[in-house]
């Protein structure tokens, strides 16, 4: 049975950014539940997968260099520890993964074709479509079954677990290796990070709930690590239930006392979080109304799709932040939906006449702040609101 944990009124797609200020957008209620069956937090309110992930879709994990490197150090640890001749990712994105894979023996599913193109493009064979049944049939027979399908941040996004895994579990070898990495849904929860809730995170796995799915689909989880990208991610290691592979009990039995002591799959302990989160909406956009107050300018640092979900959860607009500043091409020039923030170029000249930068990509946080030690040292602040509101000045 679903039982709803919080909700938010007409909340627009985090990454349908505007080219004109005051265009139409459409907006969403976004209602987040718990089953209290498999313990799975995710979204009940199903937006069109085509609409989320359009053939100009924005996010490019490629632009931040923390993901570069965690993805080169993954895709090493993966060819180390399993070996695998041949290799599927689903969600290849702009590459960032597949790129230290042989193209060969490598094959990607990416419905972005803007994003398809590219790893077509460097030799990887790139299905331009969403995962599928009718695809696994077709990957299946054309490439045969593997020995390594990798997937991040892109298995929490997917509407129809039941479908997705039992088609990965079609398309793996015997023996093979099903590697995810999604935001920890306990992390999320440590860190009170309420603006990871949004219509393209579809679902919000925490080990008990992951392996409940994947059990129910014919796959077992036999490890488990947490990688410190995007607020605490796990990397889940799973493999077809008739396989050989050795689960690590210790492993998992002692994320499983964690999971169960912090209350992730307690619906009553949930609740209590949610109030908790949403006593720091209230305090982010106090603290920003006191700032401005004091005369002082407030720009946004990263238009991440979580950054626009803190805009417009706390209904902040650009008369307490003047514009939201970003490296990535395709969000510059455009505005945050909703909240209508200007997003700007990154241009560290600008930071000049900056006295407080809000930190939408607070994930980011120790890159950003030793990329910008000389904006604090000549006084500037960086405001935090993960895991509470904080000011970081040194
Ligand atoms: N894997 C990259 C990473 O971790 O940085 C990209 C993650 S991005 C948030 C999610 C990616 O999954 C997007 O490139 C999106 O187009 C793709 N995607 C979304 N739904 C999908 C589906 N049903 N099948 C395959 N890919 C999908
Ligand atoms: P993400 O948290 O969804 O990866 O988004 C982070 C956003 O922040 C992305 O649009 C890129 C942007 N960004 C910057 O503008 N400057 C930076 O130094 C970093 C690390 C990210």
């Amino acid at each position: 049975m679903l039982k709803n944990l919080i909700s938010f009124k007409k909340i627009p797609l985090s990454n349908s950014l505007l080219e004109n200020k005051n265009e139409n957008i459409n907006y969403y209620d976004l209602n987040i539940s718990f089953d209290d069956d498999t313990k799975l937090v995710s979204v009940v309110d199903n937006v069109n997968p085509e609409e989320l992930f359009p053939d100009d879709y924005v996010y490019d994990s490629s632009q931040s260099t923390t993901m570069v490197n965690h993805f080169k150090d993954c895709a090493e640890y993966l060819q180390k520890r399993f070996i695998p001749y041949n290799t599927l990712e689903i969600g290849s994105n702009s590459g960032i993964f597949i790129r230290h894979f042989n193209p060969d023996t490598t094959i990607a599913v990416e419905p972005c074709s803007n994003f398809a193109d590219i790893t077509n493009d460097m030799e990887y064979k790139t299905y331009d479509s969403f995962w599928s049944t009718h695809l696994a049939k077709y990957i299946r027979l054309t490439h045969g079954t593997m020995d390594l399908i990798f997937s991040a941040n892109t298995i929490s996004h997917i509407q129809g677990l039941d479908e997705c895994l039992t088609n990965v579990k079609k398309c793996l070898n015997e023996d093979g290796v099903f590697v995810v990495e999604c935001p920890s849904f306990l992390e999320l929860l440590r860190e009170n990070a309420f603006d990871q809730f949004y219509h393209e995170h579809q679902s919000y796995f925490s080990m008990i709930s992951f392996r409940n799915l994947l059990e129910k689909n014919g796959l077992k989880l036999f490890d488990i690590e947490l990688v410190p990208v995007h607020g605490g991610t796990y990397r889940f290691f799973a493999c077809r239930q008739d396989s050989s592979i050795d689960v690590n009990h210790n492993n998992i039995n002692k994320w499983e006392t964690e999971e169960k002591e912090f209350g992730v799959d307690s619906y009553n302990k949930l609740k209590d979080r949610m109030s908790i989160m949403k006593k720091n909406m209230i305090d982010i956009k106090e603290t920003l109304q006191k700032i401005k107050s004091e005369n002082k300018n407030i720009i946004g640092y990263g238009a991440s799709a979580k950054f626009i979900q803190v805009s417009n959860m706390c209904d902040l607009n650009n008369n307490l932040i003047s514009y939201v500043m970003d490296t990535t091409p395709d969000k510059q020039n455009k505005y945050t939906p909703k909240s209508r923030i200007p997003i700007e170029k990154y241009d560290k000249n600008k930071l000049k006449n900056v006295d407080y930068c809000f930190l939408g990509a607070w994930n980011f946080l120790d890159e950003i702040v030793e990329k910008e030690k000389e904006f604090i040292s000549n006084g500037g602040k960086f405001i935090t609101h993960i895991p509470k509101v904080e000011i970081i000045d040194k």
